[in-house]
């Protein structure tokens, strides 16, 4: 079983989604700890209704943001992690963190990437007026949600759509992606070549 920590720093439906595919058995991994630099992150709350450790570091507590990603990587290694997923975490990671944790961190971004990278992923496309968005969960590497992509998914933009419609279609397609993604980790069967990332028998 490998096992995972979590990064988030708000709601937490992916995270939900991610737990509730963990304890239906779909994900060959289990989450050993939560982590939020939010102390009233509704995620810490979904960890802690499980018995999970739920652990908020705060960002105030330390001089500069490597000095906070030197805490956070201290927690992940004394709890011999294999994956660090990143769920709504919405502080950019230094590049000692990413070199941390080589192909060990995973992102969902909302968009189908390269497109409409950054903040408000939702928004450019609503705005850019697009036909077609999505989701896409991808390794982090150092660069601006650049990192190889595991699974994209599409998802329509129609007339009626709002900022929140929108959101919450690609959020219900996140919640389907993030899971599968996190298992073919945990099963080993992702293989990175390049900028390519394989799904592998
Ligand atoms: C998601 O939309 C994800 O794409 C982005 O942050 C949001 C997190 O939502 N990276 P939630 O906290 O999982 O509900």
């Amino acid at each position: 079983m490998k096992r995972i920590v979590v990064l988030a720093s708000g709601q937490g439906s992916n995270l939900e989604a991610i737990l509730k595919a963990v304890e239906r058995g779909e994900v060959a991994g289990r989450v050993v700890m939560v982590i939020s630099d939010n102390p009233n992150a509704p995620a810490l709350e979904r960890a802690r209704k499980r018995k999970i450790n739920a652990l908020f570091l705060d960002p105030k507590g330390y001089a500069d943001r490597l000095d906070y990603d030197r805490a956070v990587i201290e927690e992940i290694k004394a709890l011999q992690a294999d994956l660090v997923v990143l769920a709504g975490f919405m502080r950019l990671l230094s590049p000692l963190f990413i070199k941390s944790f080589p192909m060990q961190i995973m992102n969902i971004h909302p968009s189908i990437l390269p497109a409409f990278p950054g903040k408000d992923g939702v928004e450019q496309a609503l705005n850019y007026g697009a036909k077609v968005t999505g989701c896409t969960v991808h390794f982090v590497d150092e660069g601006l949600d650049s990192g190889p992509v595991i699974l994209q998914e599409t998802v329509p933009v129609i007339q009626q759509d709002t900022l929140s419609t929108l959101h919450q279609r690609i959020h219900a397609s996140e919640h389907r992606i993030y899971p599968t993604a996190i298992d073919l980790f945990c099963r080993d069967k992702l293989k990175v070549e390049g900028r390519r990332c394989f799904i592998v028998d």
